[in-house]
């Protein structure tokens, strides 16, 4: 039986993602292509894009619909930059396809604060003490929902390519319509003038260019909500939402932050809510999902189906990546299915998934409780970490006020935070409204 825990070894996952971070995972190819201009006597071939002019054509093309096979779905349409770059709407799952009409299969995420996640790994107990724990570290890292690659750069060939969403034939197809943009001259001056007739290297300058808008666009990555301004001594949280972040530190309450760390990284860097590790929360079925009407189907995360290279690992079945709780409150849609539409009954679900397991699924206590993952993983899902190890009838780890105040904790993580105009000075705690 697999025994995912927190407890003590999120030392050894902090220490990889600064270790990883410190080391810029990032790649960058085409930017860091030698240029061969200096050759004396050749013909000076063309110097290699800088980052500026690869986020300039990224941006044009993340928010070009006619990048799509209706003509009308860009990236911004999912990530919509008035909506901290996740979805405008409250659908579980959004519509694409070449008429707009197939389901996806998946919540949109954010696309904020992508910048500093780590390439996947699992790191291995390292010596016969830490085995004696009869614990161990799940995976991390990567990007969508289960991880599977390592780069934004072949993250945006996804989309491009599905059929549910850009839903373009091939990449050539891509490139033929790319050639027609107002921006393909444009593309021709950075990329080189014959670009156009290579359409394997003009698909990758395209996605190249979409990773780079994503990394160096300040719009990915503000660090303005509330809560950045209160680290960094600018402004204090009134009583309700400091009662919220203790309620979320708590180790025997909510013990969020064992995910969604909220402490300052040892360069000070500020948290980003996430340990980006992969966690089976057990996460009702959504019959909003229309894959879903077919019983054999089952998205497991890490395991597949979607994601192919770790089939055979049974114990990483039903997990997910932990997302980032930055603008979490602008959502309409939680979870990697969608299931909750509110912040309310996501954190019910937390605290009262053990407790009041009738409240969430068809058949409790059943040998298929968790109805989202087949029989055989039912055990990989996470009864370990506070606040999942309760029993059936117990209390719940909060109570309703308590979930009020941890929402209003999570409203300060949303970006763009402008201190009314009247408090010059941070307002003091003790004067603040408490309406927990
Ligand atoms: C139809 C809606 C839709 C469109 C259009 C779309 N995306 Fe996404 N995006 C998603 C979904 C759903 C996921 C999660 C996918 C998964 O987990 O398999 C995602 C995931 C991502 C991720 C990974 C985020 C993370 O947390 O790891 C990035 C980066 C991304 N998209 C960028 C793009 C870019 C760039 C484009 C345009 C080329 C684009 N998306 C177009 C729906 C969309
Ligand atoms: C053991 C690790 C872990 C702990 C502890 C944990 N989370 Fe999470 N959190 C996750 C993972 C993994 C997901 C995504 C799971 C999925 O979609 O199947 C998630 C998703 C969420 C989401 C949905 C976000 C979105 O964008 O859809 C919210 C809200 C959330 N967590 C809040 C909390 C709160 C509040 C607590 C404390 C009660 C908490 N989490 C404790 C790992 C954790």
């Amino acid at each position: 039986m697999p025994n995912w825990s927190k407890a003590g070894r999120t030392a050894v996952v902090a220490a990889a993602l600064l270790g990883l971070a410190a080391c810029g995972r990032q790649t960058d190819p085409v930017a860091a292509a030698p240029s061969a201009a200096d050759t004396p006597g050749a013909v000076a071939p063309k110097p290699a894009p800088s980052k500026a002019e690869l986020a300039e054509i990224g941006r044009l093309a993340f928010f070009d619909p006619s990048l799509s096979a209706s003509r009308k779905m860009a990236c911004a349409t999912c990530h919509s930059p008035d909506h901290a770059y996740g979805p405008p709407n409250s659908l579980a799952v959004q519509l694409g396809g070449p008429d707009l009409k197939d389901y996806g299969t998946r919540a949109v995420p954010s696309l904020r604060y992508l910048r500093r996640t780590p390439i996947w790994f699992k790191t291995f107990v390292s010596s016969d003490r830490e085995r004696l724990t009869d614990t161990d570290n799940p995976p991390a890292g990567g990007f969508t929902w289960d991880g599977r690659v390592n780069t934004m750069a072949e993250q945006a060939a996804i989309p491009l390519l599905s059929p549910n969403e850009m839903a373009n034939r091939d990449a050539a197809s891509v490139v033929e319509r790319l050639s027609q943009t107002a921006y393909a001259a444009r593309f021709r001056d950075v990329f080189g003038q014959d670009i156009f007739s290579r359409p394997a290297d003009a698909f990758a300058a395209l996605t190249q260019s979409l990773q780079r808008f994503q990394l160096d666009d300040p719009s990915f990555q503000p660090y303005d909500s509330k809560f950045d301004q209160y680290l960094d001594g600018k402004v204090e949280l009134t009583v309700q939402e400091m009662r919220g972040l203790k309620l979320f530190k708590d180790r025997d309450g909510g013990n969020c932050v064992s995910c969604h760390i909220v402490e300052p990284g040892a360069n000070g860097a500020h948290p980003l809510l996430t340990d980006f590790s992969f966690e089976a929360l057990g996460v009702p079925r959504n019959k909003e999902i229309p894959a879903n009407a077919n019983p054999d189907y089952y998205d497991m995360g890490l395991c597949g189906p979607v994601r192919t290279d770790k089939r055979d690992e049974k114990s990483y079945c039903g997990l997910f990546k932990t997302p980032t709780l930055r603008n979490v409150a602008t959502r309409g849609a939680f979870f990697h299915n969608g299931r909750f539409h509110t912040l309310e009954q996501a954190l019910h679900f937390y605290v009262e998934r053990d407790t009041s397991p009738q409240k969430w699924y068809p058949h409790p206590g059943g040998k298929q409780q968790f109805d989202d993952l087949p029989v055989a993983y039912q055990d990989n899902v996470d009864h370990i970490d506070a606040p999942l190890t309760r029993h059936k009838g117990e209390k719940p780890a909060w109570s309703d006020a308590d979930i009020r105040d941890v929402i209003a904790f999570l409203k300060t993580l949303d970006d763009g935070y402008r201190a009314p105009a009247n408090a010059s000075a941070p307002v003091p705690a003790g004067r603040a409204a408490h309406s927990g």
